[in-house]
């Protein structure tokens, strides 16, 4: 399709400009038809198109017939006729195909972009807490220290991700908080734009983030639900989350 569009781009820009110069010619030869459709059809790029090319044809046409009609100034009336008759047909012709062509385009457009769309708004099943799942972990009291300390130890952990990646990696080591945005500043659970962009979750615990992470940037399985990795790092994030915020925390 954008050999297609392309192709196009280039015969109406061709077209534009040699109706840019062509214009003038055409004030002085052409009949009150051609400028009456030029002035309707180029609401549009194919009535342009169409146009542009039909008054190029009836242009050439148009002098022939003078030419030929010079000897014989009785047959100027004839010829000028004949000239602007084939014009239309082919102003016509043309208006049509590339009135198809455009639908066309059209239509790949949009069948494209709902492709897309649905490609980029994942399932959220895998990273949606499910509904027999209870947290080891708290998003409101303090976390046991064994957990947090576990959590920091699977942050560093590049075996966790397929594409060599630690969670460190993006959101920095050493308390250095890198990649997150404003949306950290408020406890779990809050909207994070990747959840939302990416799975149409409105809102995340930490460990639906974690497994967001895992998921889409580590390009992993998510991790096992009660799992103790997953806790761990739960834990640990929420954390990570208070200190972003400036808030108390065990870190
Ligand atoms: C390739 C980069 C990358 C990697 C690796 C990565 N993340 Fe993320 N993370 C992001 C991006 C981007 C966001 C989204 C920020 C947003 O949309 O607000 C994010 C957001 C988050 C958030 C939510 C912040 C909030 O506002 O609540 C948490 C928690 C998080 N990541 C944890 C992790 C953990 C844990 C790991 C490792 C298992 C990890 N991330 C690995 C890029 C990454």
């Amino acid at each position: 399709m954008s050999q297609h569009d392309d192709k196009r781009r280039r015969l109406l820009g061709r077209l534009s400009r040699q109706f840019a110069y062509t214009a003038p010619v055409l004030a002085l030869v052409a009949g009150g038809a051609v400028l009456q459709a030029t002035a309707d059809d180029t609401s549009t790029e194919a009535g342009f198109a169409a146009v542009t090319e039909a008054t190029l044809l009836l242009a050439s046409n148009h002098a022939a017939a003078e030419g030929e009609a010079e000897g014989e100034a009785e047959a100027e009336g004839e010829a000028e006729g004949e000239a602007e008759g084939e014009a239309e047909g082919e102003a016509e012709g043309e208006a049509e195909g590339e009135a198809e062509g455009e639908a066309e385009g059209e239509a790949e457009g949009e069948a494209e972009g709902e492709a897309e769309g649905e490609a980029e708004a994942q399932s959220s099943a895998a990273v949606q807490r499910p509904d027999d799942y209870t947290p080891g972990y708290s998003e409101t009291d303090a976390n046991p220290q064994e957990l947090l300390a576990r959590g920091e130890e699977l942050y560093y952990d590049t075996s966790l991700s397929t594409n060599g990646l630690s969670c460190a990696s993006c959101h920095g080591s050493d308390g250095q908080d890198e990649g997150y945005k404003a949306t950290f500043e408020q406890p779990f659970p809050h909207r994070v734009a990747m959840a939302s962009d990416q799975f149409g979750m409105p809102e995340v615990h930490a460990d639906e983030m974690v497994q967001v992470c895992m998921v889409a940037p580590m390009e992993a399985e998510p991790l096992e639900w009660e799992g103790e990795a997953l806790q761990s790092l739960s834990a640990y994030m929420v954390e990570v989350q208070r200190r972003f915020a400036g808030a108390p925390h065990d870190l």
